[in-house]
This record gives structure tokens, sequence and C-alpha cells, in this order.
């Protein structure tokens, strides 16, 4: 029998707290977004975005899954995401609400990859 293992799903990734999230919105210390229910460090990307650095400085500390999804961005923004994750977000009571943006589904997060 063949069984695959996605081993990315293997990994334990570090708990991060939304407060601890929330605190990384400093363009000049560090800056971190939350999408999917992980967290990704966007400080030295943030120059390199082609979207700008701005809209990242705006969004940085906060829960952006809804407004990375609408912007439609490609497989290679999704590769380049997946090189900058650096935890995982901690639930709790399934709602996560950091900025303006709340989400609820049934396993506590947003999933779209
Ligand atoms: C945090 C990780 C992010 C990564 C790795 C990322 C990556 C990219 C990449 C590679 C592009 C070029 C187009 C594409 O390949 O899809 C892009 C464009 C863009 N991104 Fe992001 N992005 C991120 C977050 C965000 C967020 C949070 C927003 C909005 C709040 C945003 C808004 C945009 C916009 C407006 C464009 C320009 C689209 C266009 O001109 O067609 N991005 N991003």
């Amino acid at each position: 029998m063949n069984i695959e293992i996605d081993r990315k799903e293997c990994i334990e990734w570090k708990e991060i707290y939304p407060d601890q999230l929330l605190r990384h919105n400093d363009p000049t210390k560090s800056l971190w977004v939350a999408i999917g229910g992980y967290v990704y460090d966007v400080t030295d990307f943030c120059k390199k975005h082609p979207g700008g650095e701005e809209i990242l400085y705006e969004n940085a500390g906060k829960e952006v899954t809804m407004l990375f999804k609408d912007v439609g961005h490609s497989i290679v923004a999704l590769q380049i995401l997946e090189g900058l994750k650096i935890g995982q977000l901690v639930k709790s009571n399934n709602i996560i609400a950091i900025g303006n943006i709340e989400i609820k589904t049934l396993d506590g997060f947003c999933r779209f990859l």
C-alpha cells in the first residue's frame, strides 16, 4: 500500500497567541500577519511585496485571511507565504478576532489552501 503523508502537516508549529501577533506591527521592528490559522513573518518580505509595503504595514499584527483571499493571490504568492510561516495561531473559542475581521468556522479556522 502506498501511503503519502503531507510532511508539512506533521510539523509541530510554535504556538502564537493573538496578543503576541498584535505586538508585531512596527515596521522598524517586526511585522507579522495571520492567514488561515498560521502566522507569517513579513518583516523582510514587505519591501519586495508586489502589492506594495504600505498595505502590509497597515495590516501587520492582524488576521488578514479575507484580505489575502480577496486579492486573488497566485500560487507563487502561496509558495512565498509558505516560506514565511513561523507558527500556528492559537484558537480562542473557535473565534479569531483581531483588528476588525472576525472569522468563525467549524474547526475554528478559515482554511483555503
Ligand atoms: C503576507 C503575505 C503576502 C504575500 C506572500 C503576498 C504576495 C504577493 C504576490 C507574489 C503578489 C503578486 C501577484 C501574485 O502573484 O498574486 C502580490 C500582489 C498583491 N498583494 Fe500580496 N501578498 C501578501 C499579503 C498581502 C495582503 C495581506 C494584502 C492585502 C491586504 C495584499 C495585497 C496585494 C495586492 C493589492 C497586490 C497587487 C495585485 C495586483 O496589482 O494585481 N497582499 N502579493
